[in-house]
């Protein structure tokens, strides 16, 4: 089997060095060829061009950063053949996304499987990766092992476009989560009330949220550098969201509060840094 990545940024790096450390040598591309160069000395092999990644791979797994994105490396031209390839997409993008892209491949002769995952650097590093797996059941059958190379769950969510409305309702949470959290925290600064009285009642109540505790210092020394999940990644996340659950008949004010919260953290140029930015959405002292 010839394994392919394409998009070696935040996740795709460690996930590839996790398919070294398994055997498992990749053909490799990323658009900005320098992100594999740390690649290429650990092994890797680094394609020109996706078109020369796609041509000699028969498992094409894609970690990019939204659906342009992906529609430009997937198909890099109208003549693109995935006869007898499987395309593994685990980047996070909306459900019917995902059907528009995989209607596309089965149609050029390949196979295609949605595998979003919950988690970040850290989890990739120590195996703890979760996939969200949507296809036919002959499908997770055939491939739901493979990806126990990034952690060990892997989990079923039903037909094409399911992994990833799952994968949405998680991030929603983690969205609205980290903002709540950034007023209630923003708002006792503004007070003057020691945040250590707050969260010791928080962590001994049912509010808490391990997240909290992650994100709690960043938000206090205002230092949101090495990020593990850009804030504008988020951004594209919560579109998605509105998109998707508007459609579904819901009511999302509270979210296009927290899409605004996110735009105003990005003007002030938080869009490369940790999510947790966001803090500066609500508080900007
Ligand atoms: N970071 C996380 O914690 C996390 C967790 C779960 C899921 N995700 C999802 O995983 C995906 C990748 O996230 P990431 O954090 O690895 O992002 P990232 O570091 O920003 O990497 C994005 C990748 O997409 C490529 N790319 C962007 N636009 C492109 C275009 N027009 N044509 C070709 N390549 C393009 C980038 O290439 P360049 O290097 O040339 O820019 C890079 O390889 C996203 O869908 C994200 O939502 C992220």
């Amino acid at each position: 089997m010839n394994y392919g990545f394409i998009g070696t940024g935040l996740m795709g790096a460690p996930m590839v060095e996790r398919l070294l450390k398994q055997n498992i040598t990749p053909t490799i591309y990323n658009r900005t060829r320098s992100k594999t160069n740390e690649l290429e000395k650990a092994g890797a092999i680094v394609a020109d061009t996706p078109e020369e990644l796609i041509k000699k791979s028969d498992t094409i797994i894609f970690m990019l950063s939204d659906f342009y994105a992906l529609s430009e490396s997937m198909f890099p031209n109208k003549k693109i053949d995935y006869t007898g390839k499987t395309v593994l997409q685990m980047s996070t993008i909306a459900p019917g996304e995902n059907v528009i892209l995989a209607e596309r491949v089965v149609k050029n002769g390949g196979d295609y499987i949605e595998a979003p995952v919950l988690g970040s650097i850290p989890q990739i590093k120590a195996g703890e990766l979760i996939t969200i797996f949507g296809g036919t059941e002959e499908q997770f059958a055939k491939w739901g092992d493979f990806f126990k190379v990034f952690g060990e769950k892997v989990i079923y969510t039903g037909k094409l476009g399911s992994a990833s409305s799952v994968k949405l309702a998680l991030n929603h949470l983690i969205a609205s989560l980290t903002a709540a959290f950034s007023l209630s925290l923003g708002y006792l600064r503004e007070q003057n009330i020691d945040h250590n009285i707050f969260m010791d009642i928080l962590r001994g109540s049912a509010l808490y949220a391990p997240t909290f505790d992650k994100k709690l210092n960043n938000m206090l020394d205002g230092n949101f550098s090495n990020p593990n999940f850009p804030l504008k990644h988020m951004l594209k996340d919560v579109k998605l969201m509105l998109h998707e659950f508007g459609h579904s008949g819901l009511n999302t004010p509270q979210l296009e509060g927290v899409e605004e919260i996110i735009k105003n953290a990005l003007e002030q140029g938080l869009g490369e840094k940790d999510y947790s930015s966001l803090y500066k959405g609500v508080h900007e002292k």
